[in-house]
């Protein structure tokens, strides 16, 4: 397994560039079984999640193309759909697979997805996903772990009230839907730039979808899609670890590519700690160095535009590093505070209440031997470690492949010390 050896205390420089949303890439893969003309997708992340998905549709009867000279340019061809069914072996390793449920059902009349299981943030059930589906029409059975949903004679649109918002839930019911006879609105929807690029993308393939963006959206059943190109937007989650990782080693950084007002959230709340980020152009943001302390900042998790969790564990690196104390509410997963742990091993003061953690700072971190949980908080450790006095060993660094390309070599052009041991 590799290990990401870091040597903290380098400032960073330079400029670097943010690549395509992975969890805007995973769902307008699945959107392409939709039809059985050709899907063109452009910035497509090479990172391991997106070699999942695109295993599953291999398997599910997709061909898919990768031009090696331009690896982030998939070209797929779902002809005939083979095998309707996403297997244990695979969502067992990327919760993301039961996107293909819309799509399938949705095409196929039938899908056969197992059910994820337990998930190191959280319980994660896709209870959500099912009952939008049966409310489209669709008949649903468990059995041996797998789910199994079929509408033989095709989907009927309908009205969908999610209990809460789920973002992939809203883009698997929002790709059954388009196939489905009628309208159908989803309501209490999630309105995350990802659900918006999916929208985009499957109204370029022929969808009547209006309200992306909003907590209703409303969609006109078609009878049949058709092919189309499209580019993946900027991974806003990416582009913000690494504005953290500017302010916590005290750099100036630009980041380019990326969607400035995508990241309100994270720069709103980065200028309370007292870390300027502003907007150079419309795909860039420069970080500014940082004279004063870091000052505390208490943050709470919440669906777009709230504070994503997908940042609170980077963020709470940096908070170990402010000067007081800040309180992180995690409203969205129940258990993605496994990184507190291996922070406190760096020398982090953080006490955990329930969905709480308080974070007493200045800790001055020094480097220790920590492991890797999940994606995210493998990318907190390796923000700490940035800092961190002295080496830094982070084992498990499959997680943070999952979702980060090739974060090492990018990190160390702008100046990290970091390098992965295989
Ligand atoms: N939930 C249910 N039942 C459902 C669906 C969700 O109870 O059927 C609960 C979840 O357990 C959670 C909450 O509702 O407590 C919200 O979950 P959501 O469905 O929104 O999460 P997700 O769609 O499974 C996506 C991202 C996650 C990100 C969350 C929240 C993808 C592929 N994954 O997951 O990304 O944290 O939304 O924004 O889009 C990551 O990239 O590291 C990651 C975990």
């Amino acid at each position: 397994m590799d290990k990401f050896v870091i040597e903290g205390g380098a400032p960073l420089h330079g400029t670097i560039a943010t690549s395509g949303s992975k969890n805007s890439a995973l769902p307008a893969l699945a959107a392409a079984l939709l039809t059985d003309e050709e899907v063109v997708l452009e910035r497509i992340p090479r990172v391991r999640d997106i070699r999942t998905m695109e295993r599953l549709l291999v398997d599910i009867g997709s061909d898919i193309s990768i031009d090696e000279k331009s690896p982030e340019r998939v070209v797929l061809n779902t002809k005939k759909i083979v095998s309707p069914e996403a297997p244990y072996e695979l969502v067992k390793t990327m919760r993301a697979s039961s996107l293909v449920l819309g799509p399938l059902v949705a095409r196929a009349g039938r899908a056969r997805v197992s059910l994820p299981g337990g998930c190191a943030i959280g319980a994660r059930p896709i209870n959500f996903h099912l009952a939008g589906l049966e409310h489209l029409g669709a008949k649903i059975s468990q059995e041996h772990g797998y789910i199994e949903a079929a509408a033989p004679n095709g989907l009927k649109g309908a009205k969908i009230v999610f209990d809460r918002i789920t973002v992939t839930g809203t883009e698997d019911i929002l790709m059954a839907a388009v196939l489905a006879e009628g309208e159908t609105v989803i309501e209490n929807a999630a309105r995350e730039p990802e659900v918006v690029d999916t929208a985009h993308l499957l109204r370029k393939m022929g969808a009547i979808i209006e309200g992306e963006g909003t907590s209703a959206i409303r969609i006109e059943g078609v009878s049949k899609l058709h092919g189309a190109t499209h580019e993946i937007i900027a991974d806003r989650i990416e582009a913000g670890t690494f504005i953290i990782a500017a302010a916590i080693t005290g750099s100036e950084l630009c980041i380019t590519g990326c969607v400035p007002g995508h990241l309100d959230a994270l720069v709103a709340k980065l200028a309370e700690a007292g870390v300027t980020v502003t907007a150079v152009d419309d795909t860039t943001l420069r970080v500014q160095k940082r004279h004063g302390p870091l000052h505390p900042a208490d943050m709470i998790t919440e669906e777009y535009p709230g504070f994503p969790t997908d940042l609170q564990a980077q963020y709470m690196a940096l908070m170990t590093e402010a000067d007081g104390i800040s309180i992180i509410t995690e409203t969205i997963f129940e258990n993605r505070f496994m990184h507190a742990q291996e922070l406190m091993r760096m020398g982090a003061n953080i006490r955990l209440d329930g969905r709480q953690a308080i974070v007493a700072g200045r800790s001055h971190l020094t480097g220790a031997g920590v492991i890797a949980s999940d994606l995210r908080a493998s990318a907190s450790l390796v923000l700490a470690a940035l800092m961190a006095k002295g080496e830094t060993v982070i084992d498990r660094v499959y997680h943070i492949d999952r979702g980060y390309e090739k974060i090492e070599s990018r990190l160390s052009a702008v100046g990290a010390r970091i390098k992965r041991i295989e």
